[in-house]
């Protein structure tokens, strides 16, 4: 049985999440495991913060914090965030607070270099005189060789996305207190990309099915992949296993080696908690084991190719991942979404005042999927008024207030005699209706998105024709008949709605007097002749509330 293990990109514990990461990482996942939940899969949802690394410390150092006090701070804002959109990971850990994840990170080490996978080698470092301390990663600023950008960091250049050898920087200096630095030798080791790809991961990668962004980039990047430092000279990380250090002091693991291992700690920690500690191999080793990253672009080299290598390279059986649904980025009405520059709302405040569930759809439907995309205020405008409340809304209260208005505010029932004619309108003529679960499996989230919305729209086309407010005087029966499918028809949306808009989803249930969670269904599916009637008549509705109240500019 396939046990499917979801992941989303753990955030930095350095600042407030921000819609550019919730609909590139975290809102699609959110949507795919609770599709795949309905359709009766086996799934865990597995996130975290990322807590160590120069992103962190900096930033600590910056706001003058202890570190641990710092990542907790950060770790508990951004969890706060992810209840508040109704994103619920199994667990949602950190890589410092999860007991396990320094041995698990370790056992790693160890194994990749009982494998032959890993170099010992002594080199020149940039080195602080002032600050006393070698400067690791963004610790270094200076002038991309690449491109020419002065701001380009020591691991990486903001402007061209290019892995900074950061000895060959022009003009190299120390971010702490601007000085230049001088080279002094120190040990670290190296992962041996090229013997990983060689042996195993270059063909897996050409073998494998990628999304068309990922495919490109990663290909190119595999050819001259070098050896890779996965080690630093710091204090705050997961250390060097003693018994391998070699006398070596003050070596932490790079953080981008131990991160992605987070996702693995942190599924040992939820089995520990739910009384099955052996039970997260089922999810990470095996043929039953299927792995899907959700992450943004920048994230591609990591979880496409290093990570895979890791996991192959340790030799525990490990599966390497299904997918990697790597979204492109989503930036905020004409520009980024960027937390230093104070272009990152707060989506805590946006919350407050706008619908949690209309936010999520929206998100959804304008992510980034297969190119970079916006938010806009006004685009959520037109997705809340004119989309969300013009079709689901509407047909809802429009349907369930006539019932209660006209008939005795229950479910009507349907004529024997009207069965055949109501199916044959409601399920051929009144527009294209398909399933979104096939949509969301491929990754196709906006397709989805955009198919929920019509297959309720077929329904405001089934009523438009019945007319249920003339039949009434007419034909009171049929007119009962066409607010029986309707019922129906309205039920399925709710159910199609759950990965979507959960609390809707609930809401719309609900007021169709229906008893216990709607996410608690099976999955719908497409409705047929056969599946299509499924409420009793008879069953009381309960109160019809205005689903998507108009949001005025
Ligand atoms: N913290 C990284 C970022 O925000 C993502 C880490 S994902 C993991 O870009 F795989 F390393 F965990
Ligand atoms: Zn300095």
């Amino acid at each position: 049985m396939t046990r499917h293990l979801v992941t989303s990109a753990l955030p930095y514990a350095n600042g407030p999440i921000h819609f550019g990461h919730v609909a590139g990482a975290y809102l699609p996942a959110d949507v795919y495991v609770r599709t795949l939940r309905m359709q009766g899969e086996d799934v865990v949802f597995v996130c975290g913060t990322d807590e160590y690394g120069v992103a962190i410390t900096i930033s600590a150092e910056k706001a003058g914090e202890e570190f641990s006090n710092y990542v907790r701070h950060w770790h508990d804002d951004i969890q706060g965030t992810f209840q508040a959109l109704g994103i619920e990971f199994d667990i949602f850990s950190g890589t410092s607070r999860c007991e396990d994840h320094a041995h698990t990170s370790q056992e790693f080490f160890r194994q990749l270099d009982a494998g032959g996978y890993l170099e010992k080698r002594t080199s020149e470092q940039h080195y602080c005189t002032h600050d006393e301390m070698f400067l690791a990663d963004r610790y270094v600023l200076g002038t991309c060789y690449n491109c020419g950008h002065e701001k380009a960091r020591g691991d990486e250049c903001p402007s061209c996305g290019t892995w900074i050898d950061a000895l060959r920087l022009g003009s190299p200096k120390c971010r702490v207190c601007g000085n230049a630095p001088e080279q002094r030798p120190t040990t670290h080791w190296y992962l041996d990309m090229p013997k990983l790809r060689d042996e195993h991961i270059g063909q897996w990668i050409l073998d494998h099915e990628w999304k068309p962004n990922v495919k490109a980039f990663i290909q190119n990047m595999m050819k001259d992949v070098p050896k890779r430092a996965i080690t630093r000279d710091m204090q705050w990380g997961v250390p060097v296993p003693e018994d391998l250090a070699g006398g070596e002091e003050g070596k932490v693991l790079y953080v981008w080696f131990d991160a992605p291992i987070g996702y693995i700690s942190f599924t040992k920690e939820l089995m520990a908690q739910r009384g099955t500690p052996e039970a997260w191999t089922d999810y990470w080793k095996g043929d039953d084991a299927r792995i899907v990253h959700f992450i943004g672009k920048d994230n591609i080299p990591f979880h496409c190719m290093v990570f895979p290598a890791m996991l192959y390279g340790v030799k525990q059986d490990y599966a390497l991942p299904a997918d990697v649904p790597a979204n492109e980025f989503y930036n905020l009405e004409g520009g980024k979404f960027s937390t230093s520059e104070g272009r990152a709302f707060d989506v805590g405040g946006f919350l407050d005042k706008y619908d949690r569930e209309a936010t999520r759809f929206h998100l959804i439907a304008s992510m980034p999927e297969t190119a970079d995309s916006e938010f806009t205020m006004d685009q959520f405008l037109t997705t809340n008024n004119s989309v969300l409340a013009a079709t689901i809304g509407n047909l809802v209260t429009r349907v369930l207030k006539f019932i209660v208005k006209n008939f005795e505010g229950s479910v009507p029932p349907i004529a024997a005699e009207h069965v055949a004619e109501m199916n044959e309108l409601i399920l051929t003529g009144c527009g294209e209706f398909g399933d979104p679960a096939e949509h969301v499996r491929q990754y196709r989230f906006r397709r989805a998105a955009e198919q929920l919305v019509a297959n309720a729209a077929v329904a405001n086309v089934f009523m438009d024709r019945m007319a249920p407010w003339t039949l009434r005087k007419t034909d009171p029966v049929k007119a009962q008949s066409s607010l029986n499918t309707l019922c129906e028809w309205i039920s399925w949306v709710a159910r199609w709605m759950v990965p979507f808009m959960p609390g809707k989803a609930q809401a719309i249930w609900e007021m169709l007097g229906g008893a216990g969670a709607v996410a608690d269904q099976p999955w719908p599916g497409i409705p047929t002749a056969e599946t299509l009637r499924s409420l009793p008549e008879g069953q009381p509705l309960g109160e019809p509330a205005a689903l998507f109240p108009r949001i005025e500019a």
